[in-house]
């Protein structure tokens, strides 16, 4: 298996795109990357996206973005795990490039989901539940992290205090990231008070309805050190697993094994520990996901998130900084983008370039992205060379 390094990202400002489709913002992220990398070679293309049928009545993109970025007669594949569509599309370039397949593999995660009413974007992320025991009962996403919020409450005794915590953190981050949906900073007074949406589970501690992609170029070492553009970053492991969905089938709500199971097979692929982890990217699509997530991974003991959380842990200046770009909270959620999101917010990290949210010395971060409450996750570790 040859080793993989990510020669070139690009983003855009995530939001509520409505003068730009689903081809316009997947085909600008591509070419902010080839830009960025310094080559405008790809060999294939490794598309994340979950749900464009429902969200802009298209499928077939493997083809139709392919075709607007002007690369016909090359592979292009599109994958999907729900939200961690993005996260498996990084995967499968990753696989094109190891097995060398492709010397060039381009992933690109995309999402529009703000062309549909409320009601239908709902509808839409609830196909990724359990059709039957869940989603035909009319629970969505919202209600079930509410669930798991309630039993980390009732267990842990967490408090409103620490899960609004997690969006003030997260908020305060993006508010420093230039293609954050909500460049804002957030007070605990603006959490406790904001609509509920699903109790425990506020509007502020939901991520947003995003439109959004995002893009990287992955190639050899070998290549990677022959472009000099950049220092290199590779990916020393990469870990994928699934879980039930149901949250009805889980022997503990509050153990994500999925979760704890793709970083467990990516410390491993990369040979390190957690504890040589310097920072993390995680799906922070409720507040109480961010916390589930650390827990599960290790990085805080059961229990222990909400507390550490309040007490500044995972802060930006903190003893392990948690979603510097501000998270999917902040920086928005398009679903299938987040993944690939995630990487670009790591590879700026490791180059050095992230300005203000700059964590200093920082080596080795770790992306966690997951499907619907848990029923996938892909995880990769990014290494500075
Ligand atoms: N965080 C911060 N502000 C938000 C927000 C969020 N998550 N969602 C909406 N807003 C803002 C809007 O910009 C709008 O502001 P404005 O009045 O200044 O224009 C206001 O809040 C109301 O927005 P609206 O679109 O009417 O909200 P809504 O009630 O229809 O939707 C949620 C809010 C929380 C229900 C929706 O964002 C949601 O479903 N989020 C979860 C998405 C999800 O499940 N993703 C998959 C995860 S597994």
């Amino acid at each position: 298996m040859k080793e993989v390094a990510i020669i070139g990202i690009g983003i855009i400002k995530f939001g509520e795109l409505w003068d730009k489709s689903l081809r316009d913002i997947a085909v600008e992220s591509a070419l902010n990357c080839l830009e960025d990398s310094g080559t405008d070679r790809i060999d294939s293309i490794n598309i994340g996206c979950m749900s464009s049928g429902l969200f802009i009545g298209q499928e077939h993109l493997a083809s139709i973005i392919a075709d607007y970025l002007g690369r016909l007669n090359i592979p292009s594949t599109r994958v999907e795990s729900a939200c961690a569509s993005g996260g498996l599309a990084v995967r499968s370039a990753f696989l094109e490039v190891a097995a060398g397949m492709s010397d060039y593999a381009l992933a690109i995660g995309v999402e529009k989901m703000t062309d549909v009413s409320m009601g239908e974007a709902t509808y839409a992320l609830a196909t990724a539940a359990d059709q039957d025991y869940e989603a035909f009962h009319g629970i969505t996403f919202p209600g079930l992290y509410a669930m798991l919020a309630r039993t980390h409450m009732e267990r842990w005794g967490t408090t409103r205090e620490q899960l609004a915590e997690v969006a003030i953190k997260n908020h305060r981050n993006g508010s420093m990231n230039q293609y954050a949906q909500f460049p804002f900073t957030i007070t605990l007074d603006a959490v406790l008070k904001s609509t509920m949406i699903a109790d425990p589970l506020r509007l502020l501690d939901c991520s947003p309805v995003t439109d959004g992609a995002a893009a990287l170029l992955l190639t050899t070492v070998e290549n990677a050190k022959k472009l000099k553009k950049h220092p290199v970053v590779v990916i020393s492991g990469i870990g994928s697993a699934v879980d039930s969905i149901a949250l009805s089938q889980r022997k503990d709500l509050l153990e994500l094994k999925a979760v704890k199971t793709a970083a467990g097979m990516a410390l491993q692929m990369s040979g390190r520990t957690i504890n040589d982890i310097d920072f993390a990217e995680v799906h922070d699509c409720f507040t109480i996901a961010e916390i589930l997530v650390l827990e599960s991974m290790g990085i805080l003991e059961p229990g222990k998130g909400g507390p550490a959380t309040l007490e500044g842990y995972t802060a930006l200046d903190g003893k392990f900084p948690v979603n510097p770009s501000g998270g999917l909270k902040s920086k928005g959620h398009p679903v299938g983008a987040t993944g690939v999101a995630q990487i670009f917010e790591i590879v700026n990290q490791l180059r050095g370039n992230s300005g203000k949210r700059q964590i200093p010395g920082a080596r080795i971060g770790l992306a966690q992205n997951m499907g619907g409450s848990g029923g996938s996750c892909i995880c990769h570790i990014i290494e500075a060379k």
